[in-house]
């Protein structure tokens, strides 16, 4: 019974040190979301049972390595010990109820954490290698930066042109994955003002780690003058230059998640300086990067990759007009004067 006392004592005074380790360690970043407020709560509970968990098992063993060691000059048998019924469905019991009770309460938290409110506003999120692009087919507008007003449930409609990705805001807590061929949904109610990122959560290839977005989370008046600003800056495409045409859809189409514009390196070649350069391609040739250059690499990407890039870029742009293309080229080459 002493042992028990002693042993109960330590279990105590280690779960809470490992509380106490475990929660200064800052697992999580800030919180910014209300959905996120129940998976806080449920992550603090499973941190204690795991402290828990964790200073039973070692506090008894150790305890019963230094207590009940073999003394010296004992040579005599240990006790023959086949098993202890009672203790075994205690410890199979006890577990049950835990797990049951855990998969109860979170079915509950994910019922309300997916429930809809009346007024909330749709952003269709559209993941591709490697960059995102957000719509809001209410409003209109398509961004690269991804603007959400404070305090209104946000729902979410995912897809993907390509691979699997996964939607990530480590600040709203809850993730979702983005399938190509499928609309997935996630709803989001940010409830911070701030700077956040996106990240892709699921490995999706070469540049899968610098897959990131910005989210920026403005108070619900800014974010309206942000999507009349957004619907101004956007005239009609037989108003621009082709240059112009050109700027506006490589933005769209998340080209700049993988090609800078200031020379330096992301996962493709820079476009700073590159109309007229001459390219050392991969298979060890030649070739001047002119007009007929660059409308090759945008349609068929891997007809020729330059030495040093890897063979990523998606066959993916031949739903380009003509002039679309155009735009693109009459773009890049500004970049070189
Ligand atoms: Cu997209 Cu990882």
């Amino acid at each position: 019974m002493k042992h028990f006392a002693i042993a109960f004592v330590l279990v105590i005074i280690v779960t809470v040190l490992v509380i106490l380790g475990l929660s200064a360690l800052d697992l999580v970043p800030q919180l910014a979301s209300a959905e996120g407020e129940f998976v806080d709560q449920m992550f603090d509970v499973q941190i204690y049972i795991i402290a828990f968990i964790f200073s039973l098992i070692v506090v008894l063993m150790l305890y019963s390595v230094v207590v009940f060691r073999r003394k010296p000059g004992d040579t005599s048998d240990g006790p023959h010990i086949t098993g202890n019924t009672s203790l075994e469905i205690t410890w199979t019991l006890i577990p049950l109820a835990v797990v049951i009770g855990i998969g109860i309460w979170g079915a509950g938290h994910l019922y309300e954490i997916t429930a809809s409110e009346p007024d909330e506003m749709v952003v269709e999120v559209t993941g591709f290698q490697f960059g995102w692009r957000f719509d809001y087919p209410e409003h209109g507008v398509s961004s690269s930066e991804l603007y959400l007003p404070r305090g209104r449930q946000i729902l979410f409609k995912i897809t993907s042109t390509d691979v699997i990705h996964s939607f990530w805001v480590p600040e709203f807590r809850i993730k979702q994955d983005a399938v190509p061929g499928r609309w997935t949904e996630l709803r989001v109610t940010p409830t911070e003002v701030g700077d956040y990122r996106i990240r892709c959560a699921e490995l999706c290839g070469y540049a899968h780690t610098t897959m990131y977005a910005p989210v920026v989370v403005v108070e619900p008046d800014e974010f309206e003058a942000w999507l009349t600003g957004q619907a101004v800056e956007r005239p009609p495409s037989e108003d621009l230059s082709p240059a112009e045409l050109g700027a506006q859809l490589v933005e769209e189409q998340g080209c700049l998640s993988c090609h800078s514009l200031d020379g330096s390196e992301l996962v493709g070649p820079t476009w700073l300086g590159i109309f007229g350069a001459e390219r050392q391609m991969e298979d060890g040739s030649t070739l001047v990067a002119d007009e007929q250059y660059l409308r090759a690499s945008i349609l068929e990407p891997q007809s020729q990759v330059v030495a040093g890039y890897p063979n990523i870029m998606p066959a993916a742009y031949s739903f380009l007009s003509d002039e679309e293309l155009d735009g693109i080229v009459e773009y890049i080459k500004t970049l070189s004067e």
